[in-house]
């Protein structure tokens, strides 16, 4: 039984070092993917209230094809070089948007949000996919949340073995 407790009255680097700590027991090192992602996203998003919606994005083809979220529903499929997460993904690095009205070709899947971040996946040197937070607050994440937030995908890539996915 995981008993995940983080005190709200904590910085988020504070929140940020016990999230890595917990995840080291949350996160097991099996084949099963979707369960471990499942639960990776919703403990981030118990974690952070400005979260509103946090998902994987996985690319097939040309297209990066929604995976294991949390939040309202969204959009199914996303062009490479398409939206914040596509631009990511062609680019391979973080992208933080302080306001998606400002960002040109952003992709709207839900009226009500107002930031994002969006942190490539990367194994063995080819990009897998993408993780896209968003929040209903501008200026949501800074350079803090993409600093934990990749070191939580390191964790991830080096615990799963994220080849072996398979989306349907
Ligand atoms: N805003 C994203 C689309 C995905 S939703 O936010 C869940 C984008 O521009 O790529």
């Amino acid at each position: 039984m995981i008993d995940i407790k983080l005190n709200n009255n904590k910085s988020e680097i504070e929140i940020y070092e016990d999230c890595l700590a917990i995840l080291e027991h949350l996160i097991i090192k099996t084949d099963k993917l979707i369960s471990n992602m499942s639960n990776y996203i919703a403990f981030l998003k118990q974690s952070f209230a400005k979260i509103s919606w946090i998902g994987f994005y996985i690319i097939e083809n040309d297209k990066l094809l929604l995976g294991p979220f949390q939040g309202n529903v969204a959009c199914t499929e996303i062009l490479i070089g398409k939206g914040v997460c596509g631009t990511s993904a062609i680019k391979r690095e973080t992208i933080i948007v302080e306001d998606v009205n400002e960002f040109p070709g952003h992709i709207a899947c839900d009226s009500n949000s107002k930031s994002e971040i969006v942190v490539p996946i990367i194994i063995n040197n080819q990009i897998w996919g993408v993780l896209d937070i968003d929040s209903n607050s501008k200026n949501s994440f800074t350079e803090i949340d993409k600093l934990f937030l990749e070191k939580q995908i390191d964790f991830l890539i080096a615990t799963l073995d994220f080849t072996k996915f398979i989306l349907r």
